[in-house]
């Protein structure tokens, strides 16, 4: 026999009652979601100095550079709210499913679910998204030639190698790809978010709904117009660098 989500983890005196309890996990999940989500916000306002020019976007990332310890600071809590974010939506699914008869587990996961499931699987492809990301414009593993691009005021010239990097067709179509999936988490995500919070009314529900929706539309197409315009030839460089062994 299964037992109930609440009796398969007893709180301890060593456990924060946010970690012991079902609703103090959600909270978890709903917080950290928060964060990431303002994190995102503000990764997509900082990109788009790109239809600022080289100078905007170059002088944006010499900034960021420029706080040191700060960044790290951000860096390690941004790491942390993934981990945690991950960490409790696994921990609450599969207490969820325990919690219920295998009959209706199966039912459930087919029938009402079917958001729940597609906020597991754009969740996990954002996540490999992020790793290929950072892989490629952060660690510049694929390309390493990237470090030794500088602007003529001797900053790394991020500009060029984003704008490089969606010259190709299949790099862009990718991060398209990626940021709709993003768009969908989200789109469910901060609608459920509130709701967690106990901040949705019966009424408001509607509204919460919507406003996740529009966010998420935005946010999509933010990200989405950066290898748009670069496709289109509306933002370009002079780089001759081959962006990818499919191109060239
Ligand atoms: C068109 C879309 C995007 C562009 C052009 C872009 C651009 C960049 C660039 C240039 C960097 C490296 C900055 C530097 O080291 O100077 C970066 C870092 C990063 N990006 Fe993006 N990004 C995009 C979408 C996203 C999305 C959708 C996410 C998350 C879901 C994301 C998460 C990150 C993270 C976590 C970092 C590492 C930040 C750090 O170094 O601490 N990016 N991005």
């Amino acid at each position: 026999m299964t037992r109930p989500a609440t009796s398969s983890k007893k709180s301890c005196g060593r456990c924060m009652p946010l970690f012991s309890s079902p609703i103090g996990r959600k909270w978890i999940v709903a917080l950290t979601g928060i964060v990431l989500v303002l994190f995102v916000i503000g990764h997509l306002l900082g990109n788009l100095s790109i239809f600022a020019g080289p100078d905007a976007m170059n002088a944006y990332a010499a900034f960021l550079k420029s706080t040191g310890e700060l960044l790290w600071v951000v860096r390690i809590v941004l790491l942390t709210c993934v981990v945690l974010h991950i960490w409790f939506t696994i921990t609450l699914w599969r207490e969820n499913l325990a919690a219920r008869p295998q009959k209706y587990a199966v039912k459930n996961e087919l029938g009402t679910t079917v958001y729940a499931r597609l906020m597991r699987i754009s969740g996990l492809t954002v996540l490999a998204f992020v790793l290929y990301h950072l892989a490629q414009f952060t660690w510049e593993a694929f390309n390493p030639e990237y470090k030794t691009w500088i602007d003529a005021q001797g900053r790394h010239d991020v500009y060029r190698m984003v704008v490089t990097a969606f010259e190709c067709p299949f790099v862009s179509g990718f991060y398209i790809l990626a940021v709709g999936l993003l768009g969908m988490h989200l789109s469910h995500g901060i609608a459920s978010l509130f709701q967690t919070l106990g901040i949705t009314t019966e009424k408001m529900r509607p509204v919460f709904e919507k406003g996740g929706l529009i966010v998420a539309w935005i946010i999509f197409l933010g990200f989405a117009s950066i290898p748009t315009a670069v496709l289109l030839g509306l933002v370009k460089t002079s780089s001759t660098l081959p962006a990818c062994p499919f191109c060239h």
